[in-house]
């Protein structure tokens, strides 16, 4: 069966809790978290009681590369029942027992994963699997259809034999119509079409004489994240880049800088043209005062002093010139991480800051992962854990997307008392 054609992967990043429920079909969710793999998603397995009757969750964690969760109280320091869902871009259950549907209809939250659907806010995709009499029990049609009307996407089970030996509608929907449900379900977000977003990225260097140079350990992955996905959701983007080894985002215009100077001139003539502002650049706070105009030779002495002088606050001089612009910066810090972001973000006057420990291990320069706190000028907070730069970077632009229909609801005029 071919699923995803000359595409390539169609899930890469994507998140996906798969919940498996008590139903004989069980063993073909295994089929599907292969599927699922395949096509790049990082998939976290939630089993009911009765689904490890069936199918074993060490199965589900070998294929998986992650614990299965099959108890609310064994997970509750971890708080899986919330944690699960706030990382996930869709729960799929497969196969959904007529018991699960029923508690996703009622609103019962008697297992880890009933209680996750109570907090989960991303979609919702079960593939029903049961015995035809049960499929069209009217407790069942009514349950199917109060979670459709919430906007469950429901994968109707095919007629067909089924595991009790009769012909009827029930059996698991092929493999292939459920994949092609969550990629549906799944596909690029284009909240921010319209927008014209400025994106810095990388390190500057600061040159000491034509060949040398002070720079930091930027990557530029976190920047590079932020503008491939605004691309993918639909906004304009130009990224402004100090040097990386990366290779240009797709659909993205990309405008290559050395110094901090030259880095403040390129966002400076484009600031006007934006309407989102995201500064995720390690820019050199120092260069050296007296570059060199010839490389400097080594000399008897043993020590070699450089005057440093600041360089232009690329944050603040934007900050100053803006108009409308929603304006993001972050904070790399090595201590004290919230209370500095805070500072930065009300002496930048910014409008959000990603503040990231760059001491996490497995985050911050040069990985591909990062953890998180997003800061808004309200104070509200955001922790988010360690997860791929692209899926941080869709974190950000999903706050800030909030705050851009905060702000344009609150200009939105009021109706008058009494008006029509
Ligand atoms: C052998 C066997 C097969 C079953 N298959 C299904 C099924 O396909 N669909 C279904 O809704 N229930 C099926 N059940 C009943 C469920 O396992 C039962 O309702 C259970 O409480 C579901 O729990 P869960 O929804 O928490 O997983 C089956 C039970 C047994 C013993």
């Amino acid at each position: 069966m071919q699923i995803s054609g000359s595409m390539g992967p169609t899930l890469i990043g994507k998140q996906i809790v798969l919940g498996v429920t008590g139903s004989i079909a069980a063993y073909k969710a295994v089929a599907l978290l292969r599927t699922l793999l395949r096509e790049g998603a990082i998939v976290h397995v939630v089993m009911t009681q009765s689904a490890t009757k069936f199918v074993t969750p060490l199965t589900f964690e070998v294929l998986s590369g992650h614990p299965v969760s099959t108890d609310l109280f064994e997970a509750h320091q971890e708080m899986k029942h919330l944690s699960l869902p706030e990382q996930a871009d869709a729960i799929v259950i497969v196969p959904a027992t007529a018991n699960c549907l029923a508690r996703a209809a009622l609103g019962l939250g008697d297992d880890l994963l009933s209680t996750m659907l109570l907090t989960a806010q991303c979609p919702l995709i079960v593939a029903p699997a049961m015995d035809g009499g049960m499929w069209t029990h009217p407790s069942v049609t009514e349950h199917v259809s109060a979670l459709r009307a919430r906007g469950t996407i429901v994968v109707n089970p095919e007629e067909g034999p089924l595991a009790s030996g009769r012909i009827g509608q029930g059996r698991l929907a092929e493999e292939g119509t459920i994949l092609e449900a969550i990629q549906t379900a799944l596909a690029p977000r284009r909240d921010w079409q319209g927008h014209r977003i400025l994106v810095s990225a990388g390190p500057t260097q600061e040159p000491i004489d034509p060949v040398r140079f002070i720079s930091n350990r930027s990557s530029g992955k976190m920047g590079y994240a932020i503008a491939e996905a605004a691309q993918a959701r639909g906004a304009q983007v130009v990224l402004v880049t100090g040097p990386t080894a990366l290779p240009a985002p797709r659909g993205v215009e990309v405008v290559s800088v050395a110094t901090a100077e030259d880095m403040t001139k390129a966002l400076s003539v484009r600031l006007a043209w934006s309407t989102t502002v995201i500064m995720a650049a390690a820019v050199a706070d120092f260069r050296p005062k007296y570059p060199a105009p010839q490389k400097i030779k080594k000399q008897e002495r043993t020590d070699q002093t450089l005057d440093l002088e600041r360089t232009t606050d690329i944050l603040a001089s934007l900050s100053a010139q803006r108009t409308t612009q929603l304006m993001v910066g972050f904070a790399a810090e090595t201590s004290d991480l919230i209370a500095h972001a805070k500072d930065k973000l009300t002496a930048k006057g910014l409008d959000l800051i990603v503040a990231n420990d760059v001491t996490t291990e497995g985050a911050g320069f040069g990985s591909d992962q990062n953890a998180a706190t997003l800061i808004d000028r309200q104070g509200a907070m955001t922790e988010l854990p360690l997860m791929p730069k692209r899926a941080l970077a869709d974190a950000i632009l999903n706050r800030a997307h909030e705050l851009l229909r905060t702000r344009q609801s609150n200009q939105t005029p009021k109706p008058v008392a009494g008006g029509r």
